[in-house]
């Protein structure tokens, strides 16, 4: 869910509304604001929906608005969408609203204890039970933080409140505990927000919340203590991009966009962490000692994240030499994995704030691990639970579906591998200048990529748009693109679509294919000596014989593909670990333009949500 919190002369409505736009990407099944009025009354207004039925509502019949406000896009977790389910939720008879991300794991227990002493329920959220709650403690100490702060203390689970009443206009006051919050500060008015983007437009100026502290904020101040009432002081911070970089600017979608800054993605990741043809990473500073000494690196991340770390994998392990295993956090987190102060952890998160990665840093720490965070977003959790922080420079992502983020990532871990074999000894200088040059050739040959494939597949996208189901098959670095290739058909397209290691293909999934089957293959460049051309061009040939219709992903030149694929998709030639990064963009670029022929909303497919704060 996203969260915005304002007090300041500006009108609450305009700035809660905007900051909702920039932070709708966190979820959009609903979406609500409070505001305090001028003459001191509490007033909302939610609706389910997309944040534009809300926005129209109130275009259509204003609320009296004021100075003090809060607003909320949901993504359900408790409750399904509707109106009555859309935070905020109100207590103390009216006079109190608050609004929630994340779970309260023992609401059921709680929410009997107000359903027992009289307490009226409206909505099936989590929620509602902490509005009133809240507004019962305020009835009985008249103090909105403290209030909060005796609630907070019995609440289990993960979760961002924030609350008003108006009785106290000119206050807001929230409440962290695992999921995420940011203070904005403004001159003469102060914002909270999920993340910057909340309130960018208004001021680049940030502090830090840390677990499980309550922050205050009035026009004029800022106060954060933590859950046993000491003062706390937060870290400041500004942010390094401007409201601009995380608007459309003319771009029909934010997807398109993105999809269009793939290669300044990798360019910035670059920029300034190579010197003389060595890599120089101060990040890793703090790690310096332990790096020599690791035997094992484990990369956790979810959804797309994962896909980069698992091509992190082959860099790793074929530069520095050291084992590299990829899980799935959630999967990672609960099955007792064998730890130890030689292993590093490395996370891989866009959001920084993805609630089952997060939890798997705080595990690995726990269990005696170093943790790396690989990570989009400043002021985010997951790098201020981590040892040390690589930050990936693709600038704010928006579209929920993940791009550019995706090849920034994998440049942090190309980064991460080289600075590994340097402190350890396994390249030498020369490899590691002629792999940093790969690297640096990658944003020239991603724009043409992104130039001279888009048209093409739009027309095959347009041709394809009632096709039910889609393979993708690769080898060896091919793979992982495969699967993130069928990940944004289904996140974007809603089409069935798998992804396989091409040489799986035998040993089951070859059953699946029936004339007119799409399959699209990632086909290695066949000049390097060592390559799995001949391999994948004979898989082609298995499906082929099968009916299948190939689109194969080829480097120019490949002529050997051209008679056994129905269409070809060109890159430009990149030695081996560095061709998925070019491979990929024509699958995120179909994946778009499918979605589009279906007549979709790319930029915020159903049902998901771009940061998922809850396990
Ligand atoms: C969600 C998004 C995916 C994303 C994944 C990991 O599921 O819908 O696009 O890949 O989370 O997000 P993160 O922010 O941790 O990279």
């Amino acid at each position: 869910c996203g969260i915005v919190g304002y007090v300041g002369p500006g009108s609450s409505v305009d700035v809660l509304l905007g900051g909702l736009k920039r932070l709708e990407y966190r979820g959009y099944d609903s979406a609500g604001v409070a505001v305090i009025d001028d003459a001191g009354r509490l007033e909302t207004r939610k609706r389910a929906g997309k944040l534009n039925v809300l926005a129209e509502d109130l275009a259509a019949s204003a609320l009296h608005d004021g100075h003090t406000g809060i607003g909320h896009t949901r993504w359900a977790t408790h409750g399904g969408p509707t109106d009555e389910n859309a935070h905020p939720h109100l207590g103390d008879d009216g006079k109190l609203a608050l609004i929630h991300n994340g779970i309260i794991e023992n609401f059921s227990e709680l929410k009997q204890e107000v359903l027992d002493a009289g307490g009226v329920f409206t909505s099936e959220t989590d929620t509602e039970v902490a509005a009133l709650l809240v507004g019962a403690a305020f009835r009985e100490c008249g103090d909105l933080t403290e209030a909060l702060r005796r609630v907070v203390a019995r609440l289990e689970g993960a979760f961002t409140l924030l609350v008003l009443h108006q009785d106290v206009p000119g206050v807001v006051v929230g409440a962290r505990r695992n999921s995420p919050l940011v203070i904005g500060l403004g001159d003469g008015e102060n914002f909270l927000g999920s993340d910057v983007a909340a309130f960018v437009e208004h001021t680049r100026y940030a502090l830090e919340i840390g677990q499980d502290q309550i922050v205050t904020i009035r026009p004029d101040s800022v106060e954060v203590i933590d859950f046993a009432g000491v003062p706390v002081t937060p870290n400041a911070f500004e942010v390094a991009w401007d409201a601009s970089a995380a608007e459309k600017g003319g771009w029909p979608s934010f997807m398109k966009k993105e999809i269009s800054e793939e290669p300044e993605a990798v360019a910035k990741t670059l920029l300034g962490r190579s010197h003389d043809g060595a890599v120089t990473l101060p990040e890793l500073d703090s790690l310096h000692d332990v790096l020599g000494e690791i035997n094992r690196v484990v990369v956790i991340a979810c959804g797309t994240a994962a896909y980069a770390g698992m091509l992190g994998k082959y860099a790793i392990e074929a530069w520095a030499r050291i084992p590299v295993d990829v899980e799935l956090s959630h999967e990672f987190r609960y099955r007792d994995p064998v730890l130890d102060g030689r292993t590093l952890v490395v996370s891989v998160s866009q959001s920084g704030e993805t609630m089952d990665t997060l939890m798997a840093v705080k595990y690995a720490a726990q269990h005696g691990a170093r943790t790396l965070s690989i990570c989009n977003t400043q002021g985010s959790t997951i790098p201020r639970e981590s040892d040390a922080v690589l930050y990936t420079h693709a600038g704010p992502e928006v579209a929920v579906a993940s791009t550019k983020a995706f090849v920034a990532q994998v440049t942090a871990l190309y980064l991460l591998g080289l600075h590994l074999a340097q402190r350890r000894g396994t390249l030498d200088g020369a490899h590691v200048a002629a792999q940093l040059t790969e690297l640096q050739n990658l944003p020239d040959k991603l724009d043409q990529v992104v130039e001279s494939a888009s048209s093409r597949i739009a027309e095959l996208a347009h041709w394809m748009s009632d096709t039910q189901s889609v393979l993708f098959l690769g080898r060896h670095v091919g793979y992982p693109v495969a699967l993130e290739g069928a990940l944004k058909l289904k996140e974007l397209a809603y089409i069935h679509a798998e992804g396989f290691a091409a040489g799986e293909l035998k040993h089951g999934p070859i059953a699946l294919i029936e004339p007119g089957q799409i399959v699209f293959v990632i086909v290695p460049s066949p000049r390097d000596p060592s390559s799995l051309h001949p391999k994948v061009v004979s898989n082609i040939q298995e499906i082929r014989a099968r009916g299948a219709r190939v689109i194969a992903i080829a480097e120019i030149g490949d002529v050997a593909v051209v008679p056994f694929a129905d269409e070809v998709i060109r890159i430009p030639f990149a030695a081996p670990l560095f061709e998925p990064l070019l491979a990929v963009v024509p699958l995120h670029i179909f994946g778009m333009e499918l979605a589009m022929a279906k007549g979709l909303d790319v930029d915020q497919p159903r049902n998901l949500a771009k940061s998922v704060t809850v396990e």
